[in-house]
């Protein structure tokens, strides 16, 4: 498979790995050049909107349909279970999850760590951490219960799906539709990182309003692989997550056979520091959601389903203005983590806590904000100077339903059980007397 990349966000690719494989002015030929298999596979409801609708068309060795029966298949960690135990309100945080001591791929590396709504429903979606230290050898996988959305934190994955090679490092991300299948390998033994399985609307950019044309994550810095095939012969696994639950069907052939595409919906990827990034240039600073790289809407306008936010490197210049991000509590429910670096709310001298490859997770109206010793910083700052915040590289999967912690992210050794003490040392300092 060669690396190479179609730019362009939702719009209309077309890739043939053999000249002359992709027909031309019409989709279904009654022949397909090469002895194809012409196979449509859509992302979204035939009507849907056209700016909204997703679909592409796949010439292929073999039509997806030829697989065996399914079993289930137990992978304990990697679940839906979301209503296990009560969600407390706290603030939770964790620390990083260490690498799996015995031989591991990427689906039997994954760890459910929260999660809301369901796939019968189409709503919500799963948190997963992965740690992972084997190529997947012989094993597919794909998710019809929702697209994944790949963060990864720790070394490189090669992502090979039925429409190209993805390959992505920490700081770039990945996004694989619901349904298209895969393996990943990882070039550099071993990889960690996070996984968000959003089960509602695919995610696309969000609307730009007054900002205008550009900026923000950039339409042309989306890259969907070019078609490469192989036609292998084997004994193989094709391994299913369907309603909640994993299956998994003997193939005898590899699915990673389509030869020519063309069509609106693809796998893609995104290098985070590609992101242009908007703020105040006079006071204050403006919601975080213009930090949005993606965005999965709901049927409330304005109301996602799920966003991906990022706090990458910036320039900060507001004047007598409190620079980090403020106190506060939302409708809306956060689960964060961090890529690289530090994140600017969290101070690292005075004992951290937040650290790459850990989590945290503040839910619907749990309050939250800076700990006291970015308090007491950004207090003493001189706001007449601009501020550089550099390496860095924080993310948030941000969700309109509350976020219910597993029972073994609860219980998880990693979790930090005193991390409301970051706020304790917050004083009081009204005087009634003094302005
Ligand atoms: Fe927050």
């Amino acid at each position: 498979m060669s690396l190479n990349y179609q730019p362009g966000f939702g719009n209309e690719h077309s890739s043939e790995a053999l000249d002359g494989a992709l027909p031309v002015g019409q989709n279904s030929p009654q022949k397909v050049p090469y002895g194809l298999y012409a196979e449509q596979f859509s992302g979204t409801a035939f009507t849907a909107p056209r700016h909204a609708n997703r679909r592409s068309w796949l010439y292929r060795i073999r039509p997806a349909a030829l697989h065996g029966g399914f079993a289930p298949f137990e992978q304990a960690a990697f679940h839906n279970r979301f209503d296990e135990v009560p969600t407390p309100p706290d603030q939770m945080r964790w620390s990083p999850f260490p690498q799996p001591a015995a031989p591991t791929d990427f689906v039997d590396g994954l760890f459910t760590m929260a999660g809301n709504g369901s796939a019968a429903t189409q709503l919500g979606v799963g948190i997963h951490l992965y740690a992972c230290n084997r190529p997947m050898q012989g094993r597919f996988f794909y998710d019809a219960d929702g697209e994944l959305l790949i963060v990864p934190q720790q070394g490189r994955l090669a992502i090979a799906t039925e429409l190209g090679l993805l390959e992505i490092e920490p700081q770039q991300i990945a996004l694989i539709p619901r349904g298209v299948r895969f393996r990943v390998e990882l070039p550099d033994g071993s990889a960690r990182g996070y996984v968000c399985e959003n089960f509602g609307a695919p995610l696309r950019l969000p609307e730009l309003g007054p900002i205008g044309s550009n900026c923000l994550a950039n339409t042309r810095d989306f890259e969907a692989p070019v078609a490469a095939y192989e036609d292998l012969e084997g004994d193989f696994e094709l391994v299913a997550k369907f309603q909640g639950k994993l299956w998994r069907a003997p193939i005898d052939h590899s699915p990673l056979d389509v030869v020519a595409w063309h069509g609106t919906h693809a796998p893609y990827r995104y290098d985070l520091r590609r992101f242009n990034t908007i703020g105040s240039i006079s006071y204050d600073h403006p919601d975080p959601s213009i930090f949005t790289v993606l965005t999965s809407p709901s049927d409330s306008p304005g109301t996602a389903n799920m966003d991906l936010a990022i706090f990458p490197p910036r320039w900060l210049v507001a004047e007598h203005t409190f620079r980090p991000p403020w106190f506060h509590r939302n409708i809306a429910s956060e689960f964060m983590g961090l890529v690289h670096g530090e994140y600017d709310a969290k101070d690292a001298s005075a004992g951290g806590g937040f650290v790459p490859g850990g989590a945290s997770l503040h839910n619907c109206m749990s309050g939250h904000g800076p700990d006291a010793a970015s308090y007491a910083k950004a207090l003493a700052a001189d706001t007449a100077k601009p501020q550089h915040v550099v390496d860095t590289m924080a993310f948030m999967f941000e969700t309109r339903f509350v976020i219910h912690p597993t029972r073994q992210a609860l219980d998880a050794p990693q979790r930090q059980r005193d991390y409301q003490s970051c706020w304790q040392d917050l004083q009081k300092h009204f005087d009634p007397t003094r302005r």
